[in-house]
């Protein structure tokens, strides 16, 4: 039998680089392309009822302010000493974690991204939104310009699309003579609190 001739092994060895350095690079791609799409589509944690921490009590809106669905207020609450972006809406459904007065339906959510922190903001235009987030919907939802995650508040904050998994922490929302107030944050307070 022949011995495998070391020169040969070499020369073969560096032909198959020039096709298998680029085929790992493919694979590669298409192997993070297809973790992407499962962690965008699959991983969302979902919305349960919320477990709340006391905290201060701070004027969210004035009713008269949210007297039509998707009418929605930009607030600042207090998490431990500094401020904190949030918002508050009327929604046209009651929600798990939000606050129902008569046949209003409210709900407060943190602004703060749970993917890396930066603020979300109110998408009014769903059309637009859906060019820009990826996310279809007939309605307002909130929009991270950082990454383009979606947030639904129909489903209490939940991360709908892009790189955020967990929802958009809620305020606990009280009424008292026409006025809204956040009275305290829901646990753990993602992404400055983990599990
Ligand atoms: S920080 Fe919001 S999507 Fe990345």
């Amino acid at each position: 039998m022949d011995e495998p001739n070391l020169q040969n092994l070499r020369r073969i060895s560096r032909r198959d680089l020039i096709w298998m350095i680029p085929s790992a690079i493919t694979a590669g791609f298409f192997g993070w392309l297809a973790w992407r799409t499962y962690s965008i589509h699959f991983t969302k944690t979902g919305v349960s009822e919320p477990v709340w921490r006391e905290g201060p009590r701070v004027q969210a809106a004035v009713l008269n302010e949210l007297d039509a669905h998707w009418r929605f207020k930009y607030f600042e609450y207090v998490y431990n000493g500094s401020p904190l972006k949030a918002v508050v809406f009327r929604l046209s459904e009651p929600v798990v974690g939000g606050l129902t007065v008569g046949e209003a339906h409210f709900l407060a959510l943190s602004r703060i991204c749970t993917h890396q922190g930066c603020v979300v903001n109110y998408v009014d235009n769903p059309e637009l939104g859906s060019i820009a987030y990826n996310y279809r919907t007939d309605h307002p939802f909130m929009g991270c310009p950082c990454h383009f995650g979606a947030y639904e508040p129909l489903q209490g904050g939940k991360a709908v699309y892009g790189p955020p998994r967990f929802p958009l922490p809620r305020l606990r929302l009280e009424e008292e003579n026409g006025v809204l107030y956040a009275t305290g944050y829901e646990t753990p307070f993602r992404p400055l609190e983990q599990d």
